[in-house]
């Protein structure tokens, strides 16, 4: 078994929700249920709520996200972010390529590849999301594009920033539809990307990466998701806007 090689990552994507002083308020709420996790636990949330979340979580043990970085350093990109600004800020993660950036901002595993190699220069740690529609999973390619996925994001990642590169496993029908992938669905997959890791980096450099499930997990099925080998924890949407169920998913994952 390598799955106690992987330190498991509990991260929440609040999306376009909660204001800075509703931030606030979650933040409060959540640190405490969470205080004695033996995992990791991350809020990715607006970029309006940065600062706040920076100014709650301090000497906690979350760590706070992004949901999107720029390629570039700086220049003429109205209404981006680039990676140096938020790692001034104090930021420590970043989401790339979530499906809803691909699906509604025209994201494409190219930029999905130049916004990880710039996050990761910077020295944050990527959360790349890849993951199938249902017309693909039914049309039997789920593993080629996902694999595919991975590849193109990964051009350019060394074996050594691989260690501060995570993955996230979300098939797109599972985002907030309330329909989760079985437990033996998210493995499979899951377990296909790390062979396209050990491809690319060998073995030991794979069985080292973290690679999370996301897709509709929460408080009911997150302990059945999070006890299989290759699911090393979860990206966490609506049920990471409610301090008590996602407590409950980082209890799941500290286990
Ligand atoms: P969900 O979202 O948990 O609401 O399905 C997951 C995600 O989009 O990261």
């Amino acid at each position: 078994m390598n799955k106690s090689l992987r330190k498991a990552v509990i991260a929440g994507n609040w999306k376009m929700n909660k204001t800075p002083a509703e931030a606030k308020v979650l933040i409060s709420e959540l640190k405490e249920k969470v205080k004695d996790a033996n995992c990791d636990v991350v809020i990715c949330v607006p970029y309006v709520d940065l600062q706040v979340a920076l100014e709650e979580t301090k000497g906690t043990n979350i760590k706070v996200g992004a949901q999107n970085c720029h390629f570039e350093k700086s220049g003429a990109f109205t209404a981006e972010v680039s990676p140096i600004m938020l790692k001034e800020m104090g930021v420590e993660y970043v989401i790339i390529g979530h499906s809803e950036r691909r699906t509604y901002f025209g994201e494409t595993d190219v930029t999905v590849n130049k916004r990880t190699l710039a996050a990761l220069s910077e020295g944050l740690i990527p959360i790349v999301c890849v993951g199938e529609y249902l017309e693909q999973r039914e049309q039997g390619v789920t593993e080629e594009l996902v694999a595919m996925q991975v590849k193109i994001a990964l051009q350019g990642v060394t074996a050594e920033q691989m260690k501060n590169v995570i993955i996230a496993y979300e098939p797109v029908w599972a985002i907030g539809t309330g329909k989760t992938a079985t437990s033996e669905q998210a493995n499979e997959v899951n377990a296909c990307i790390r062979n396209t890791l050990k491809k690319l980096y060998g073995e030991s450099v794979a069985n080292g990466v973290t690679i999370q499930y996301g897709g509709s997990m929460n408080a009911k099925n997150a302990d059945e998701l999070l006890s299989m080998e290759d699911v090393d924890g979860g990206l966490i949407g609506g049920a990471s806007l409610k301090a008590d169920d996602f407590a409950v998913i980082v209890n799941a994952a500290s286990k």
